[in-house]
């Protein structure tokens, strides 16, 4: 029997819709603002509230090390200080992006467990970006839990 001819796939290309782009483009945008001398590890981040306004954030280091913040805390400590304690989605960018554990714990703090984390690992001197998406409940499945803890 004639071998059938292999079916042609669609390029694999990562359609996102147009909040999410804006969202991942915010972050990217924020990466610029990085203040990291001393990593030189520069890290970009975006949320979006739930009245769909969009706070950005960096990394911004200390000689004294311990004192760095990481991006995705400045844009929620950003939003929360703006009165918007609710974040449907979070999009970190950077070279092999992921929240820290300590991020990861904050993230939960302000939003539900099925909001949408974007994880955008790209370089700004490369074209390419790898997107990953996953939920804040996936990202620290055994949070602390504040109500659990009767606090
Ligand atoms: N950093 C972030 O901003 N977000 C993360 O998710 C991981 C790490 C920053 C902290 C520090 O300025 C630099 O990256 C190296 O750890």
């Amino acid at each position: 029997m004639a071998k059938k001819p292999a079916k042609k796939r669609a390029p694999k290309k990562t359609s996102v819709s147009a909040t999410r782009r804006r969202l991942i483009e915010a972050a990217k945008s924020a990466q610029k603002s990085a203040y990291c001398p001393y990593s030189r590890y520069p890290v970009g981040a975006a949320v979006l509230t739930d009245s769909g306004r969009i706070y950005t954030g960096c990394n911004v280091e200390n000689a004294s090390f311990g004192l760095a913040i990481c991006a995705e805390r400045v844009a929620i400590f950003k939003a929360v200080s703006h009165g918007e304690k609710k974040v449907k989605a979070l999009c970190v960018a950077a070279k092999s992006a992921k929240p820290c554990g300590a991020c990861r714990q904050v993230i939960t703090e302000f939003a539900p467990k099925d909001a949408e984390v974007i994880i955008v690992d790209w370089q700004p001197l490369e074209k390419k970006e790898k997107i990953t998406r996953t939920t804040a409940g996936k990202l620290l499945p055994y949070a602390f839990n504040p109500s659990e803890a009767g606090l």
